[in-house]
């Protein structure tokens, strides 16, 4: 069993350390050099594609946390309104889908019984579907339309790591190809997007190789009660994977927050000690929305939180105020969940393993759940 492990402890450090593969995999002959999307396999007539004027993502758990990402992607490069929703929400509220719809529907192991529903349900009210899935011949790629699979390889462990990653980036490539045949955005721009997107393996790497001072703050962690994540933009759906694979594994309470959120809310929770975990957004980026995560740090720091920040490499301004930085390295904005989730995922294995649990096992939860 540690030589299918490679290893490592468990599966889910070997998937972990998978990612950099998971991803690169996934981009593979998915384009040509000229920066040209080239997504063959979704047989969806292209008039038909050009016609779509809503984009609607169904998933359940990580995997809906993928399609938060995406929906930031796609609505930004193929200015199609896109609607992001809990796969077992979805057929219980009538919802508006017509022949112009999109539907993507992402699931790891592609036999999700909530998220096979609602895409059935989907088609019979006249939609497009395409599955990003990871799981080749499953049930709901066999009952959509299309399937974009991603190529993260076998998942092994109840909490999905490496799936996650790569469903992202199966689904900024569709974004891209969308954008692409509707001409929304400069080739050009397409060719850039890419460039960056080959470089998130190696910068992967990076972040698995420096995460010595992480797992070590993880296991003086262990016997923490609850911990908050805060994130802002894409790093809200991330701020929300971060909580709940500490809760999947760790069995600790565990929440995210969109950043904007903690002054209409949860900031009455801080109190002395509380850990914070605050995903920020690259100063690089536009709209100041660095500056307002960094007042939030500054916000719960100063009513007694342990804040515990993932920042971009070369942000000085978090470290007034962070008890801990993890530095990422540099990529656009869009693509960062691709860095930033890693280190989360990282400080959730190592908190439960430091715990003593079977982090591949976690209690009461099953890798695919096959019954509504
Ligand atoms: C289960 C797993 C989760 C997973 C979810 C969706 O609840 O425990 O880790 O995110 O199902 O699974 P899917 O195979 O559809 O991605």
């Amino acid at each position: 069993a540690s030589a299918e492990k490679d290893g490592f402890n468990s599966f889910m450090e070997k998937e972990i350390h998978d990612q950099p593969a998971a991803v690169a995999d996934t981009l593979l002959g998915r384009s040509d050099p000229s920066g040209r999307l080239i997504l063959d396999e979704l047989r969806i007539d292209a008039a038909e594609l050009k016609k779509v004027n809503k984009i609607i993502v169904l998933a359940c758990g990580t995997a809906a946390y993928a399609g938060m990402v995406a929906k930031y992607a796609i609505e930004n490069w193929c200015r199609i309104p896109t609607e992001v929703e809990l796969a077992h929400e979805f057929r219980y509220r009538d919802p508006i889908v017509d022949s112009n719809t999109l539907v993507v529907s992402i699931s790891q192991s592609g036999e999700t019984m909530d998220t096979l529903m609602a895409v059935r349900y989907a088609r019979e009210q006249g939609a497009k579907t395409v599955s990003i899935c990871n799981t080749n011949g499953s049930t709901i790629p066999r009952e959509s339309d299309a399937v974009l699979y991603t190529h993260a390889g076998p998942e092994i462990a109840v909490a999905s790591t490496k799936a996650f990653l790569a469903q992202i980036t199966a689904a900024y490539l569709l974004g891209l190809y969308l954008a692409q045949l509707r001409g929304n955005i400069f080739s050009g721009q397409i060719k850039d997007v890419l460039a960056d997107l080959n470089k998130i393996p190696e910068k992967i790497q990076t972040v698995l190789d420096n995460a010595g001072s992480l797992r070590e703050l993880a296991r003086s962690m262990k016997d923490e009660r609850s911990v908050l994540f805060l994130g802002r933009h894409v790093g809200y759906p991330v701020a929300l994977e971060g909580a709940l694979k500490l809760k999947e594994i760790a069995y600790i309470h565990a929440e995210g927050f969109a950043a904007g959120e903690l002054k209409h809310g949860p900031i009455a929770l801080i109190d002395e000690g509380q850990p914070v975990f605050v995903v920020v957004p690259s100063p690089r980026g536009r709209d100041s929305l660095h500056a307002k995560v960094v007042s939030n740090i500054q916000e719960v720091r100063a009513r007694g939180a342990r804040t515990l920040v993932i920042a971009e490499e070369g942000d000085e301004a978090v470290r007034a105020y962070a008890e801990h930085v993890f530095y990422v390295p540099e990529t656009p904005t869009l693509l960062m969940p691709l860095l930033t989730t890693v280190p989360l995922q990282i400080f959730a294995a190592e908190l439960a393993s430091a715990k003593g649990y079977d982090v591949d096992q976690p209690r009461n939860l099953a890798k695919s759940v096959t019954v509504e």
